[in-house]
């Protein structure tokens, strides 16, 4: 987990965290994302539990989502235990009109896609300011550590500006929860996000990118503390 990616909140951070958790019914294997606005699923999930008699199970994608929900005393389960899930929810950093995010702001994406897509729905929830009519931001690549000069090459080749990601005091890497690097890649507008994710998942020494492509509903949160729902 990256340590700059700091739980800060906000109005409708809560609004669409609280929102998405209604979603959940008891019997669930709930897939419990990273970030600061799910932050606000995992609290109002644990509420429920305690409060409502709700009965789930969940799978978490960082070490942070599992403070979180150790502390929201949320059960926990593995992908070993039950690969598949029935509902991820989860934040992003940037989503386009077609539902194409941008993840791993937090160095979590690589295990934020497996629990997804080992998930029979996955729901996004963001504030207003990460909707974009296309995608642009730089896109997180984790990679081997030993892999890192080889997969900047390729991605130079590929007409991406890698850059890798600094810890917040600049004395190195920022180390994902799998041991592994950052590279935070800028290919300017992104017109075709399926063919860029293909071509970076070929790259030998790739872990994972964050172009997730696999998001079922949108929820979005406004500053009046309303929920707009975008489905696929
Ligand atoms: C974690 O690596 C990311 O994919 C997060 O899901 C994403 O950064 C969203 O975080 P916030 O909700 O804090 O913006």
């Amino acid at each position: 987990m990256d340590e700059r990616n700091l739980l800060t909140d906000s109005v409708e951070k809560r609004a669409v965290g609280i929102a998405a958790s209604l979603v959940v019914k008891s019997g669930m294997v709930v897939g419990l994302g990273t970030g600061s606005t799910v932050a606000n699923t995992i609290r109002e999930l644990g509420r429920r539990i305690c409060e409502e008699g709700l009965e789930i199970l969940g799978v978490v994608t960082s070490y942070q989502s599992e403070m979180l929900a150790i502390e929201a005393g949320i059960p926990l389960t593995t992908l070993a235990q039950h690969p598949e899930v029935d509902l991820a929810i989860d934040g992003a950093d940037q989503i386009d009109s077609n539902l194409y995010a941008i993840k791993g702001k937090g160095a979590a994406h690589t295990r934020e896609k497996i629990v997804s897509l080992s998930a029979k729905h996955f729901l996004v929830v963001v504030d207003d300011s990460k909707t974009s009519l296309h995608l642009n931001k730089a896109v997180p690549v984790e990679v081997l550590p030993f892999a890192k000069e080889l997969v900047m090459k390729n991605i130079f080749n590929m007409g991406g500006k890698p850059e890798l990601r600094l810890a917040l005091r600049k004395d190195g890497p920022v180390v994902t929860d799998n041991g592994n690097f950052v590279l935070d890649s800028r290919f300017g507008i992104i017109n075709d996000p399926e063919s860029l994710a293909l071509q970076l998942s070929l790259i030998p020494g790739v872990v994972e990118h964050g172009i997730f492509s696999n998001v079922n509903d949108l929820y979005i949160g406004k500053k009046d503390g309303s929920v707009n729902i975008v489905r696929k």
